[in-house]
């Protein structure tokens, strides 16, 4: 099982000192498994009825994460595959394509992995935490970097089971994910060589604490990329939206690249670098037969889209790297 792998590899891992409070974690999370209810319970007998298919060779160093077997499979098996990985959706992060089913996510992920891998340090022998990692896409790119290992967090249960689907057939032995928020995980302290925090900032209430505890968790020396939400402005403002942004409920701050680094600096990051600023247009997300809800065309003003349609700027990126000391 997924979950346990970590602890048995805690030696090679450098993760000893952590054993007692991973042990903790992990049990706790083997009681939700055993009781599945409610939407974990539909998930579950959608990852359990996946069909048993030997894998031959995976694809992890292009756009399209890729798993296939020699022997083609039938359209049946096909079928079956097909209709059980739906059930997991919205597949919001990809593509994939496992054994010739091509999972169109909402997202073509691979434009922000572009933006920003060949301007980072290398990811050889690293110990790396990625914060919201979704179904795995990051981590799974990653994982062709050869990686001493990837931890990711994701909360949100549609995507964490997704990512145990892909794993099913993917099987990366140095990649693990916990359904749980960063702020459940134990702090590991001093441990990780490299974070991705993409994607979540703006979720936090408290966007400082959470940029503290992750500086808490890395080396000296180690590189956080950050990406978030951004407002153009040369100003040292915030937006922090009424309602709803994007109609999304729970954004919080919508920083200026300024305000960006005056959060990372402050928590105790320097060297800290702008990777990329980029307005999100349809080629990058899009409705697709995968996800059954609204996308990016009900996001915006349709008579003028530059703005969302609470009035506020239309979605613009920003990627920043910096160094904790
Ligand atoms: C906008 S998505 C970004 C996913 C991915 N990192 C990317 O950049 O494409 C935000 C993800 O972070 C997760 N998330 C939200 N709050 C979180 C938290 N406190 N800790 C960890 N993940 C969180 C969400 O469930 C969601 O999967």
């Amino acid at each position: 099982m997924i979950l346990i792998d970590i602890l048995k590899q805690h030696k090679k891992l450098n993760l000893t000192p952590f054993f007692s409070e991973l042990e903790k974690l992990i049990s706790e999370q083997k009681e939700l498994f055993a009781n599945p209810k409610g939407n974990s319970l539909k998930y579950s007998l959608a990852l359990n009825n996946l069909p048993s298919i030997e894998p031959s060779y995976c694809q992890l160093d292009s756009h399209r994460v890729a798993v296939n077997s020699n022997c083609p499979i039938s359209d049946k098996i096909a079928m079956e595959l097909k209709s059980n990985l739906m059930e997991l959706g919205p597949w919001r992060k990809g593509p994939f394509d496992l054994f010739g089913v091509k999972i169109d996510s909402e997202w073509q992920s691979w434009i922000k992995w572009n933006r920003f891998i060949d301007k980072i340090e290398p990811l050889k022998n690293r110990k790396i935490l990625d914060i919201g990692s979704s179904n795995g896409y990051y981590m799974f790119r990653m994982a062709a970097h050869n990686p001493k290992m990837v931890l990711g967090v994701e909360p949100q249960q549609a995507f964490y089971f997704q990512y145990l689907a892909l794993q099913k057939y993917l099987n990366i032995e140095n990649i693990f994910c916990f359904p749980i928020p960063f702020d459940a995980l134990p702090n590991l302290t001093n441990y990780f060589n490299t974070v991705f925090c993409m994607g979540v900032i703006y979720h936090r209430r408290s966007p400082l604490d959470m940029l503290k505890k992750i500086n808490e968790m890395m080396r000296a020396g180690g590189e956080l990329i950050i990406e978030t939400l951004i407002i153009e402005s040369d100003e040292h403002i915030c937006l922090s939206p009424v309602d709803r942004y994007a109609k999304m409920r729970n954004i919080f701050f919508i920083p200026t690249v300024k305000v960006m680094e005056s959060w990372l600096r402050k928590v105790g990051f320097c060297n800290i670098k702008t990777l990329d600023i980029s307005t999100t247009d349809h080629q990058e997300q899009r409705k697709t037969e995968w996800i059954e809800t609204e996308s990016l065309t009900d996001f915006l003003d349709s008579k003028n889209p530059s703005k969302t349609v609470e009035g506020y700027p239309a979605p613009v990126r920003a990627i920043f790297s910096a160094r904790a000391i």
